[in-house]
């Protein structure tokens, strides 16, 4: 992480939980993504909280065109989220659809913590989640989704309210930014 806006957004991304502001989010909604995504780039990206109007690529791999996306995202949306399995499942798509131009892995990060800890009571313990096996599972995804789902769940913690696990997690979503 090496420029201002990753820096901010940081300091944004801690104040989310700070002030207690996460927990009036709702829990798997596309409402919900944006609104993390807001709180963590207003000011910073004019297209903070906006769905994108552009195609985006990454690594080869073309994310959901952009001619799309505002019909797919509401499906999204309504995937199931009762078990590990569905909200990586879902966490995979949302992925896939990469809504916003910049900041997607941030944002859906925290959104997949705010389902897992709802649904399950566990959080992802993101510190000890290696940054390039989390990058090559993440580019395996769209096609099989095994290597992310046994990276994240040998992470899973019950410790849901663990401040230190908390930041610390924050810090290293922020250290995968490329
Ligand atoms: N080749 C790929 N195929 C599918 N998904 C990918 C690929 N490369 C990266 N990703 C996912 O996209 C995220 C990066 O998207 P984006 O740059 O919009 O988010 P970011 O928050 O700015 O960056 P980062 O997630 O690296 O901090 C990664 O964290 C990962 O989850
Ligand atoms: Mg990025």
């Amino acid at each position: 992480m090496t420029n201002d806006i990753d820096q901010q957004s940081l300091k944004n991304a801690f104040k989310l939980f700070e002030s207690g502001d996460i927990a009036k989010i709702e829990i798997g909604t596309l409402k919900s993504l944006q609104q993390i995504h807001q709180y963590l780039f207003a000011n910073l990206y004019d297209f903070a909280g906006q769905i994108r109007d552009k195609n985006i690529s990454k690594g080869g791999f073309r994310f959901a065109n952009a001619l799309y996306l505002k019909e797919i995202l509401p499906k999204i949306e309504t995937m199931p989220q009762d078990n590990f399995a569905q909200i990586i499942a879902k966490y995979v798509e949302m992925n896939i659809a990469h809504p916003f131009m910049e900041g997607n892995g941030r944002s859906m990060r925290i959104w997949l913590d705010m389902i897992l800890k709802a649904k399950l009571k566990e959080v992802i313990n993101w510190q000890f989640v290696d940054k390039n096996l989390y990058l090559q599972a993440m580019e395996r995804s769209p096609i099989n989704d095994l290597e992310i789902r046994t990276l994240l769940e040998n992470n899973l913690t019950d410790e849901i309210d663990n401040r230190d696990i908390i930041f610390k997690g924050i810090e290293q979503s922020y250290y995968y930014e490329t």
